[in-house]
Parts: structure tokens; sequence; C-alpha cells
């Protein structure tokens, strides 16, 4: 129909007759001249139409935003003073000869400017339209740029391209499932993947040695910013490996990637360890972009008259740490309130703070409500201990260590960015040597992987010692995000059988349910291991955008409803009978994200 892209026309077609199709961006009558501008995926190129085709001029008259149409006419400059140099196709415009209207469009429900102000669920709600905005569809082609990339690095590394089944078992890595009834199986159900983890271990033992697969994945968990309920992951196994193997494979993809489309020459990854990670981050994804570290000072307060410290440095299970700010005695009183009130969302019941505002006049140089309870030598032995010096201030959290850890890690971000104290643009890591297990607080322990990660001990140790034994696992982080995570796995079904053991699975549950693997790793299978990269997040940090949902043609909403399709939906009685399915409650009409919509409109 076309003959090239609106986005296409430039100085080098001039004189030449083109046909361009697309979307009407705007229409502008200009004193007995009409200018349309006509957009597709590749750009928006003016199109001038005067009244000596009076045909086509009567026809331009007509349209309206967003209409379908076809012209044919000659490019050519644009008279001097109208360029627009801020658009590829700005030094020339067409003037259009024969117009065809291809389709009218109702007025579209907000304006598809680069800055749209509408709510994220009209936006939703007309995906079409949104996806239209040059900003959206730039950010699928660039999804696109990046998996033809990863596709090509990993066939030619000698990965397999293996699809793995939708409809499943439950697969666990710690989020629920979404099931589906089985009609043919009365009262039985099928549970989406939350990950090929299973599948890509058998195909280990089949012999594939290479595996990889661009794959849907589904957990049914609480969503954020960087969670979806269906999400994509490079799902990546081989055999025959070991950690540093799968490491460089990884790091290697990952830095060719960014210098490929990105230009960007990232720096070899840092390792960390799970341990130094939570100590001088409270976090197992630590941003590395932001210069302030977390101090232990429990053993300077352990035995203060200041039980809101000295408790928590007493308890094994307890941390008392200082977060150094550099500059940060400029801190109003009304910014410290709020920064009491933030670490109040991860549990924290205070943020103690010590301001350093003469270190020579020893402690009637510090401001702080808290010098008074804890006595001038402590005071100053915890001040010598951060290196703080005048115009500083010093943050506490005291607490179990997991609420200090989340608090004083989530506060150092954000005072990171607050105070625009960002040293590089990019800055990954691995983190390794994980614990296998976290304990429960109602006894038991949870793996902090996946069942199948291989631990870096023996059976005897892992039995032994499950609280404190680390596992063979890894994360990739780029800029305090978890990128991917992976794992050497258990090859041998003595230690599956442990693992699964120390997770209070017994033999007959582990039968059911894992049965496949176990009987698996009886029948040779190899050592491997592998790692999924999360593809929608990696697009995310890539891009700048602020939400997955960004990223993703057809997202969910945050309580996982699908504007545009109204999904989840209602099945009618018949269908339902058919499953065996009988309703306990009647649903409610609607869900609440449409609801909202529907005001919105
Ligand atoms: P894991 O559960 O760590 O590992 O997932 C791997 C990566 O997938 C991304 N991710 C998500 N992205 C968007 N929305 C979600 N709800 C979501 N959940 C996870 C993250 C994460 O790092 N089978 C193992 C991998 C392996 O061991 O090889 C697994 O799924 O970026
Ligand atoms: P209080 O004696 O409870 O008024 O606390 C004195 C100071 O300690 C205040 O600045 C509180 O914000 C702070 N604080 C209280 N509890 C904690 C805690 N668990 N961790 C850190 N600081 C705290």
């Amino acid at each position: 129909m076309r003959s090239h892209y609106c986005g296409g026309i430039n100085e080098s077609h001039i004189d030449q007759e083109v046909t361009l199709c697309g979307w009407v961006h705007r229409r502008r009558d200009h004193g007995g001249v009409i200018f349309l501008d006509l957009r597709d995926r590749d750009g928006i190129s003016q199109v001038v139409i005067d009244p000596d085709t009076p045909e086509s001029f009567a026809l331009a008259e007509k349209v309206r935003s967003e209409f379908v149409v076809k012209v044919t006419g000659f490019v050519r400059r644009r008279p001097a003073g109208t360029e627009n140099s801020n658009m590829p196709t700005g030094q020339v415009e067409m003037l259009g000869k024969e117009v065809t209207i291809l389709n009218t469009a109702a007025t579209p429900p907000f304006p598809l400017d680069e800055h749209v102000d509408v709510g994220e669920d009209v936006r939703l709600r007309y995906r079409f339209i949104d996806l239209r905005r040059p900003e959206m569809l730039n950010r699928l082609r660039f999804r696109s740029r990046v998996t033809s990339y990863i596709r090509n690095y990993l066939d030619s590394n000698g990965f397999m391209d293996v699809e793995t089944p939708i409809l499943t078992r439950a697969t666990p890595e710690g989020a629920r499932d979404y099931l589906v009834p089985s009609r043919t199986h009365e009262g039985s159900f099928f549970a989406l993947p939350q990950s090929p983890q299973l599948f890509k271990q058998m195909l280990m033992v089949s012999g594939v040695d290479r595996y990889y697969q661009i794959a849907k994945c589904f957990r049914d968990e609480d969503l954020r910013a960087d969670r979806q309920p269906e999400f994509t992951q490079v799902d990546i196994e081989a055999s025959f490996v070991n950690e540093e193997d799968l490491m460089s494979l990884n790091e290697g993809m990952i830095r060719a990637l960014f210098k490929d489309v990105m230009d960007v020459e990232l720096p070899e990854f840092p390792r960390m360890s799970h341990a130094e990670a939570m100590e001088r981050f409270g976090s197992d994804k630590p941003d590395l972009r932001i210069p302030l570290e977390l101090q232990d000072v429990g053993d300077l307060v352990a035995s203060v008259d200041f039980k809101v410290f000295a408790g928590p440095a007493s308890d094994p299970k307890g941390r008392v740490a200082a977060l150094r700010v550099p500059k940060g005695g400029e801190l109003s009183r009304k910014k410290i309130d709020e920064y009491t009130r933030f670490v109040g969302i991860y549990g924290a019941k205070g943020l103690a703070y010590i301001k350093v505002n003469e270190l020579a006049k020893g402690v009637e140089g510090l401001q702080s409500p808290i010098v008074k309870f804890l006595g001038e030598e402590v005071a100053m032995a915890v001040i010598e201990r951060t290196g703080a010096e005048d115009g500083d201030i010093v943050f506490f959290g005291a607490d179990k260590t997991t609420v200090v850890n989340e608090a004083l890690g989530a506060l150092r971000i954000r005072i990171g960015h607050d105070l625009d104290l960002l040293t590089s643009q990019w800055s990954p890591l691995w983190v390794v040597d994980f614990p296998m297990f976290e304990e429960l607080p109602e006894g038991g322990f949870t793996a902090i992987h996946h069942p199948f990660t291989a631990p870096s001990c023996s059976p005897e140790e892992l039995v032994s010692n499950p609280a404190t034994a680390l596992s063979r696992a890894y994360d990739m982080v780029l800029n305090g995000t978890e990128l991917g995570g992976g794992s050497i796995r258990i090859h041998n079904e003595q230690m599956q059988q442990e693992v699964l053991r120390i997770l209070g699975i017994g033999e007959e549950e582990a039968r059911a349910k894992f049965g496949f693997l176990l009987d698996a790793l009886k029948y040779g299978c190899p050592p491997h291991g592998g790692l999924a990269l999360g593809l929608d997040r990696l697009i995310m940090l890539l891009t700048g955008a602020s939400s997955i949902r960004d990223v993703i043609a057809f997202p969910k909403t945050q309580s996982a409803t699908c504007l545009m399709t109204q999904a989840p939906g209602e099945v009618d009685e018949k269908q339902l009978r058919e499953l065996n399915i009988r309703l306990r409650k009647k649903p409610a009409k609607a869900v609440d994200d449409q609801a909202s919509a529907t005001q919105e409109k």
C-alpha cells in the first residue's frame, strides 16, 4: 500500500513520489492549505494539501485526529524558516496529491502527546491507543531488539531454545499458583508454571546440555512496581558447569547487550557475599550507586541504660546499626520526622540520630535526643566508629535484625536519591553465598531460592546445621534491582531427599509432588545449573521506565486484572458445570479497577 514509512522521509527523497499510510496525528488549517501530521510506528511526516487538488482537499477537510489515511504526493524541501530540526523528517514535507480515507476514528479518550496527563487506568483500558504513543511503541521496539540480541547471543553459544508446558503441576518458587481446572479429570487442576525450573532440569537429564527459553511465568503474589502476575524470564540451564561458568556466561551476555543496545561499557561485576550485603547495605540486592553504609554498633551500646538500644544489642536476633550521612547535618527537623515515618513502614519504632556540629567540642558538639541516654563515652565511641565529621548526621536503627536491615536499607536508598548522592549510572554485582534456608517464625525452614538449589556442603553437614548452611546460588543485581537469580542444582537423589525433608516435605508428599524429579535423579542426571533473568525488569532498567507495566504490551493492574479485556471474567453456569465447579459465593459484579476506570471516563 505504501512506499515509505512516515518517519523515513528525508532530503534524499526530494522530488520523488511517495505514498504514506498512517494516523492523522494533527490537522491544521492555514489560510487555504491543510497540514496533516501523519504518524506511523516510525515517526511523523508533514503533509500539505492545497486547493489545487479539490477532491483531496475536500477529503482532507473531513479528516479528524486518528483517522487512518493514505496519501500519495511529492516530497519537497520545507520553505526556509519553517524547518523543524527536532523532527527527523523536519527538513521536508510532502505535497499531497491523492488522499484516501482508509478509516474514520472516534475522538480518542486522551490526546496522544508525549506527556499524557491521564490516569493509568484509562491508558490500560484503551491500551491499543496508549501503545500508539511513540514513547510506548519505542519501548516495545526496544524490547524486541533486546530479545533478539539475547537469542542470537545464546544461539551462538550453543544454547537450544526448547518450549516447556504452560499447563503443568505446581513449580515451587515461593508464590501462590494460578490454577486451571481440568474438564477431563474432574476435581483435578493444572497449575501454570511459576518458572520452567523442573522442566529445564529434566532437559539436562535428557542431554540437551544447553537450554534457553524466553518463558512466560505466572505467580499469584502481591504486586509492586517491579512485579507482574504474568512476566517473562530469560531462562537458562546448562550441564557439566559450575557457578563460575554460569556467572561468566550471563555477565558476558549482559555486558555485551549493554554495549550493543546502549553503548554502555559496564564494569566487571564485583561479587559480594549475602552476609556482607546484609551487613553493609541491609539488603540482598544492594544499590551500590549510593555511597552510604550501615555499621554495627551493637557491641558499643550493649550495656547502656537505654533499653531501646541495649535490648536488641544483646539479642542474638537483634541488631543496632548506624547510618552515617555526610553533610546530613543540614537536614531539617521536618525532614527527619518524615524519615522517621518512612522507616515506620518497615516496622522501625523510631529513628534515633546524632548530628555532629563540632567534634572538637566532644559531646557538647553533638546534637541528639539520645546522647543523654548513651552517655559521653559511648556516644563518642559510636561517632568514632562511624567516622562522622562536622556537619554529618548519623541515624540509628535498633530492633530485630530483619527490621533494622529493611528500615535502614530503605532509608539509605531514599536519602541517596533525596540528596543526589549517586556515584554512577550503572552498578551491577553478583550476590553469592546465600544461606540455604530461612527459619520461619513458627519454626521450620523455607528455601531461600528453591528446593532444588545445591548446598555448598555435604548432606551430613547440611542435616546437622541447616540454619547456617550456604547454597551455591547467585543473584545478579543491577542498581538495587534483582535482575536474575540461579544456582547449581542438586543432582544427587539423597541430597534432594534431605533438602525436602528439612523443608518439612515428607517422603509421600515428595513422591506425589516431585516423583518425576526424584526418578530422574536416579537415571544418570548430570551436574547442572542455570539462571533466570527477569526480562521485564531488565527492559525497565534499560529504558528508565518507572513501572514494569510500561514495558509490557498488555500488563495487569496492581490488583492483577486486565482493564482492556476485563479479565478475569465471570463464566457461565454451563462452563462451570462442565468443569464440575460450584461457586461458594456469587462473584461481585465488577472488580474495583473496572469501577474506577469507568469513573475516570
Ligand atoms: P526467581 O524466582 O529468582 O528464580 O526469578 C528469576 C527472576 O525473575 C524475575 N521475577 C519477576 N519479574 C517480574 N514479576 C515477577 N512477579 C517476578 N518474579 C521474579 C526477577 C528474578 O530475579 N527458576 C528460578 C531461576 C533459576 O534458578 O534458574 C527462578 O525462577 O528478575
Ligand atoms: P524514646 O525514648 O522512645 O522517645 O526514643 C528516643 C529516640 O530514639 C527517638 O529519637 C526515637 O526516634 C528513637 N528510637 C526509638 N525507638 C527506636 C528504634 N527501635 N530504633 C532506632 N531509634 C529508635
